[in-house]
């Protein structure tokens, strides 16, 4: 199968940084199918030379581990072309048409790696130019809009000129090897099913937490903030695939319809119980990995007296029968004690206990980064001595170890489906918009805080785990964040 690959925002960060380190190693890997043509395109004059010079230096700014050989990158560089468009231009596109068309490829893929405001624009002129056919894909990146209404406007676009099995819209999580794993633990064992639900489970934490602070970014981060930036998309769709119901089939719909309705149940947010369930902050300086480090206010282009969230800890609940009354907490943010991605599912204790000492429940441990693997917790004898007090031991799964050959990263995976054409990694955009649905009362209530004077988030020490009030809201229900226990 012969393709073409065309991204757009051909010399931008996400494309040097994630998008050609990925296809390289796709490349290694021999899973990038023969017979494919990677065309960059961006606004200045370039020969295809000197674009493939260009990420020749860049790959050096990208793990050391993960980078080629100059024998390696001489070869992945044959696949490499550039070529200059200005993108408000039909003639540009025209151009385009024209260079794939030459070669007349199986499947078209277009990466919008472009800031996400150029998304309609750039797809009108594609539709214009006649570049939607049906072997063409446009793949879109997150953020896919600011609120509903943006999100909303992109996807009537891109709905008027590609169909929506065309449209691939990245959430890179989706491709992280433990998403995957959760499906296949859930619904390729038949162990957890019959206690995935409110009867033996007390509740599920998904924390994604950064060490990094905002960098360079600071301008783009100071517009979006951690709901916009890692709940609406990432933390969301983690919850989708832990709340969902078994689907029929493992097609894309049959999955993407199970998600959205987890979506649909998800508890909406009132002006109280936003004021109640969701706890917003912002880092302030402090020591991380034993390196003092500024505060968010500090940072580059970040205005002074921003009420920019860094950090969101919310409680919801997923109103149906399976999950009724079961909190789910979500947490994520910059600058805190440590990278970690995780999903934690408390199971209840046991209703009678009958061993001396402290009782600790069983729980899961789904762990996306900096590991890939499962832990599950349990209670055991240890065998010494005369007591009968339990000590806790954990079953430890590490798929880097029991696939060490075979495990591709999140980008990789991304975009080999997207060129085969396989849907299920990537989010409708009904899913998409009902997350935004979900979120916006909470923008509505701190944008309605802000023209009111209130104080803004609240401050927490960089190195920590966020406010106290983060602690406070699991606390209320009885229970703690998974470091605390
Ligand atoms: C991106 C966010 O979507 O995800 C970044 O825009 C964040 O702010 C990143 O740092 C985290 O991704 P990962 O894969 O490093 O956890």
């Amino acid at each position: 199968m012969s393709f073409d690959l065309v991204f757009f925002g051909g010399t931008g960060d996400l494309t040097w940084r994630k998008l050609m380190p990925a296809l390289f190693q796709a490349f290694r890997h021999g899973k990038l199918p023969a017979g494919g043509r990677i065309l960059a395109v961006a606004r200045d004059q370039r020969s295809d030379d000197e674009y493939r010079t260009f990420i020749k230096e860049r790959f050096h700014e990208v793990d050391s581990s993960k980078r080629p050989s100059d024998e390696e990158f001489a070869r992945f560089a044959e696949l490499l072309h550039y070529r200059r468009m200005d993108l408000s231009q039909p003639e540009d596109y025209a151009g385009l048409k024209g260079w794939l068309d030459a070669r007349g490829a199986d499947t078209v893929v277009l990466y919008l790696a472009t800031s996400p405001h150029l998304f309609p624009a750039i797809c009108e002129q594609l539709g214009a130019a006649g570049l939607n056919a049906p072997h063409i894909r446009v793949v879109l990146e997150k953020p896919l809009g600011h609120d509903l209404a943006s999100a909303q406007e992109i996807n009537r676009v891109v709905r008027s000129v590609f169909r929506e099995e065309q449209a691939f819209r990245i959430d890179h999580y989706l491709g992280k090897p433990s998403v995957q794993n959760l499906m296949a633990l859930r619904f390729g064992n038949a162990l957890f099913e019959p206690l995935w639900r409110r009867e033996s489970i007390a509740n599920i934490q998904i924390t994604l937490s950064e060490s990094l602070g905002v960098g360079t970014r600071g301008d783009f981060y100071d517009r979006t903030g951690a709901l916009r930036d890692m709940v609406q998309n990432h933390a969301l769709q983690l919850l989708t695939m832990i709340a969902m119901e078994p689907p029929s089939t493992s097609d894309a719909d049959a999955i993407r319809d199970e998600k959205l309705k987890v979506l649909k149940s998800l508890k909406p947010f009132t002006p109280e119980s936003v004021a109640r369930d969701v706890v917003r902050g912002q880092y302030r300086a402090g020591s991380v990995g034993g390196q003092a480090v500024p505060g968010y206010q500090q940072e580059v282009k970040v205005p002074a007296g921003s009420h920019c969230e860094t950090f969101v800890a919310l409680r919801t609940e997923v109103q149906n029968w399976r999950w009724a009354g079961v909190p789910f907490y979500l947490r994520t943010g910059k600058r805190l004690a440590a990278r970690d991605a995780q999903i934690v599912v408390n199971f209840r204790p046991v209703p009678h206990p009958i061993f001396p000492g402290a009782q600790r429940a069983n729980k899961l441990v789904i762990k996306l980064q900096p590991e890939d693997g499962l832990e599950l917790h349990l209670l055991a004898a240890k065998g010494s001595g005369t007591s009968e007090a339990l000590a806790p031991v954990s079953l430890d799964l590490d798929f880097d170890k029991a696939f060490p050959t075979e495990r591709v990263g999140a980008y990789e995976r991304l975009l080999l489906d997207a060129i085969a054409g396989r849907l299920n990694l990537f989010v409708r955009s009904d899913e998409q918009e009902q997350a935004w649905r979900w979120v916006e009362p909470i923008l509505d209530a701190w944008a309605r805080e802000r023209v009111s004077g209130g104080e803004g988030p609240r401050g927490y020490a960089a190195g920590s785990w966020g406010p106290a009030a983060a602690s406070a809201l699991v606390a209320r229900d009885g229970f703690a964040w998974s470091e605390e226990q």
